[in-house]
């Protein structure tokens, strides 16, 4: 059985989108296209960063990608700039998250993060979802300076546990990261939320959930 369980953080466990859901009023009607926007753009960001070797904050890629979404539906009053990167760190959990967690740790599982967010961002996301004292370890790139999937990212979850990579199972709602950790040899869950098609055929998943409710069951 696996005993080491690893979880993506942003849009993982933590919902990306209810930071313009709060302020969706101050956003407009365009809000959820300037959601799904910021999200894919700050992704971009930390792939080209890696892929140049100029590693920098996720928070800052998080300002720079929401003012290009926001320009894009037409721009946002700079109170809402300023309460949208506030939201950015205190997004809500997932509303399964604290019970599979529970019940990961009631099997003796080793519960951990592996996440592209800065020390303090991720910090405070777990402080503010009521999640301090679930995690046996909170991982972040800053420890290697490039952001995943770069397989030394993945490679501080084996190190922080002094395990082989089969021996991890790693959850990720991105499917490109759930695919890098396949690389890397973890069991990979892919959360697809959305009920997206999969991709990446020859980097598959190794289990497909539409939520981590399941997931207990898998450490059975
Ligand atoms: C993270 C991003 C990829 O938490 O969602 O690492």
């Amino acid at each position: 059985m696996i005993q080491h369980y690893v979880f993506d953080a942003y849009g993982t466990l933590f919902d990306v989108h209810s930071a313009a859901s709060r302020y969706k009023d101050q956003i407009g009607p365009n809000w959820e296209r300037m959601s799904q926007l910021w999200r894919t753009k700050h992704l971009e960001y930390t792939w080209i960063h890696a892929q140049t070797g100029r590693h920098t904050s996720f928070r800052t890629l998080a300002e720079r990608s929401l003012d290009y979404a926001s320009t894009i539906i037409g721009g946002v009053p700079a109170a809402t700039r300023v309460n949208l990167m506030q939201a950015y760190e205190t997004l809500s959990a997932y509303p399964e998250v604290p019970a599979v967690l529970a019940a990961l740790k009631k099997k003796g599982a080793t519960v951990a993060i592996l996440t592209n967010g800065d020390p303090d961002m991720i910090g405070a996301a777990v402080t503010s979802a009521g999640l301090d004292g679930m995690f046996d370890a909170v991982i972040t790139v800053h420890e290697v300076g490039v952001f995943k999937p770069n397989m030394r990212v993945y490679k501080l979850m084996t190190d922080r546990f002094g395990v082989a990579p089969s021996d991890v199972s790693f959850q990720s709602s991105n499917r490109w990261d759930a695919a890098g950790a396949q690389v890397f040899g973890c069991r990979t869950v892919w959360v697809n939320r959305t009920g997206a098609p999969d991709e990446y055929p020859d980097m598959p998943a190794h289990h497909i959930l539409s939520d981590l409710k399941p997931l207990a069951e898998l450490a059975a």
